[in-house]
């Protein structure tokens, strides 16, 4: 039984009016009495939508949360809250993410929860739930949703960095409409999110580096049996945690971070990392800068041969023993004294677990690649930063100097990027602008923007792009993203026009605009940066209040928390 009073005996535990209202309308559900005197009261915050197909499993991986849940002497309390579907939500999934997270804490917050399990999946669900929890901070841990099986198409294992691959394809006639179609059939073959180190992937490893799921969470395919399994042995942990008082903030120390970073290099995690972890430090209290990724990234070589930086998928990092092998691999780099939900440490969690296929998780003495991670920027063109994933890069091109081609916005990208009367070559540098939080709103994933039909006619696969968006975490090309700060917000990449001289050196961290500063004053002066231009609703309180990629798109008066007590009552 619990060591200390419990929070929802705040609600449950009283006489009178007040525990009457708050078990009455309760036992409507066919509750007995007794589940409402002092058994530790567990929420499962669920992400299930048929509008969130990575998350449409999520109502059956709750029947396995909450049988660990009963089984551990605890009561499950299911509620949904906003789910973010990556694919079909317009203008961008991450516009709604701080959204989702405000839903998160004030569900949490308001009611008679004790502990919570936060059941998460495609991209933006994960950093939501987490975000929402930390302001909260009460115990908490994660299961994730799991990923898809590996893609099958015309004999060959597909993912959805394929999606890039085939969308240039048939721009340049290489495949057919109708083979689009059936690679369309083949690519989603079980339930689960994207099974490649894309977004939801990281943020799957995300989740598991910092400590907050059991081990082994995140790469158990969504189809696997076992990921039932780990379902309901987080549910049985997470009552053990309330009995603990193991909070979100006993697990989420600066350390913790730092392992998490160096894992996310490791695997060659998404870009889309650096804003998500930073927002999540932000709620929580931890001290995180832009240049932490960077430097704790730098030492740490790819040891996780996954796509898009790599060949393999999800199924493939299970089989070769997931997460657990690859922090096994760097364990040398990791803070191995780290606590974690299971109550044990990261050094014992990850003790023994050697690589089972070595094509899939090596060692740091063969790695896939020297350069892993994500290097941060800076320059008169991103002057807060602006971020590039190298092993997805192409490494003649982390040195290059070229003239820049503008679109001053994605309509004007999307009506020229086919024009052969573009002036345009394979050395010239792509700048796509108000793209980033304020200016689209919400900064979508359009940064790997194709390149132009002609150049992709000739053979050229990568070239330059530089934007103040984000792209897929199943991206990959020499890709400067996140240019902070954003063209609507005053930064220099607004003043950016067509034939300047831009130069990229990667192995200086730099990104400069080569035009003197008298002429860039003459420009800043004569330019005219938006207002809001919304008047009403979420998009207005979106645009007033997202602080710049570098700081990590969170609203300001989001930071930091406002704990879990409540102390008026609803009547
Ligand atoms: Fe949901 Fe990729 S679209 S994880
Ligand atoms: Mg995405």
């Amino acid at each position: 039984m619990a060591t200390k009073s419990l929070r929802s005996q705040e609600w449950f535990g009283r006489k009178g009016k007040d525990g009457f209202i708050y078990r009455a309308w309760m036992k409507n559900q066919g509750i007995p009495d007794y589940e409402f005197r002092g058994k530790p009261i567990i929420g499962i915050c669920n992400t299930w939508s048929e509008l969130t197909p990575c998350n449409g499993h999520f109502r059956e991986l709750a029947e396995s949360v909450k049988r660990g849940i009963l089984e551990a002497g605890g009561y499950p309390v299911e509620f949904p809250v906003m789910s973010l579907g990556e694919t079909l939500m317009k203008p961008t999934a991450m516009l709604f993410r701080n959204l989702a997270s405000m839903d998160v804490e004030e569900s949490i917050r308001a009611n008679p929860i004790d502990g919570v399990v936060l059941l998460c999946g495609c991209d933006k669900t994960t950093p939501s739930l987490v975000m929402g929890a930390c302001s909260v901070d009460l115990p908490a841990l994660v299961v994730s949703g799991g990923p898809m099986l590996t893609g099958k198409y015309n004999g060959r294992d597909i993912g959805t960095s394929d999606v890039w691959r085939f969308s240039e394809d048939v721009r340049t006639g290489i495949m057919s409409e109708e083979e689009l179609n059936l690679a369309e059939a083949g690519l989603c073959r079980s339930q689960g999110h994207c099974a490649v180190m894309g977004t939801a992937s990281s943020m799957a490893c995300m989740v598991e580096s910092l400590g907050l799921t059991l081990p082994g969470n995140a790469a158990i395919p969504a189809a696997d049996a076992n990921r039932k399994v780990l379902a309901q042995l987080s549910g049985r942990r997470i009552v053990e945690m309330v009995n603990e008082d193991l909070k979100l903030s006993t697990v989420l120390t600066r350390q913790a971070f730092e392992n998490s970073i160096k894992v996310n290099a490791a695997i060659g995690g998404s870009t889309n990392f650096v804003i998500h972890l930073l927002a999540i430090a932000g709620r929580i209290g931890v001290p995180l800068t832009i240049d932490d990724f960077d430097a704790f990234s730098r030492n740490i070589p790819l040891v996780a041969n996954l796509q898009p930086s790599g060949k393999y998928f999800m199924e493939d990092l299970y089989y070769a023993g997931g997460l657990p092998a690859v922090m096994h691999a760097i364990g040398r780099y990791l803070h191995n004294d780290c606590i974690t939900v299971n109550g044990r440490t990261v050094g014992e969690n990850i003790a023994g677990r050697v690589s089972l296929n070595r094509n899939v998780i090596s060692d740091l003495d063969q790695p896939f690649n020297e350069v892993s991670g994500v290097v941060v920027l800076k320059g008169n063109l991103c002057e807060a930063g602006g971020v590039l994933k190298p092993s997805a890069a192409s490494v003649p091109l982390m040195q290059h100097t070229g003239k820049a081609v503008v679109f001053e916005d994605i309509e004007d990208y999307k009506r020229k990027i086919d024009d052969p009367d573009l002036d345009v070559d394979e050395n010239s540098v792509l700048v796509l602008k108000h793209v980033g939080p304020k200016g689209y709103p919400g900064m979508p994933e359009v940064g790997n923007m194709g390149l132009p039909t002609k150049l992709l006619a000739k053979g050229i696969t990568d070239m330059v792009r530089i934007s103040d968006g984000r792209m897929s975490g199943t991206g990959f090309g020499t890709v400067v993203l996140h240019v902070s700060p954003e063209a609507a917000d005053g930064g220099m990449i607004a003043l950016v026009r067509d034939g300047d001289l831009i130069r990229l050196d990667v192995a200086g961290r730099r990104l400069d605009l080569l035009v003197d500063a008298a002429e860039l004053e003459e420009r800043k002066a004569s330019q005219a940066y938006p207002t809001n231009p919304f008047t009403r609703g979420y998009a207005k309180l979106y645009v007033d209040h997202v602080e710049q990629a570098h700081l990590g798109t969170d609203f300001g008066f989001l930071k930091g928390g406002s704990g879990s007590e409540v102390s008026r009552d609803s009547h």
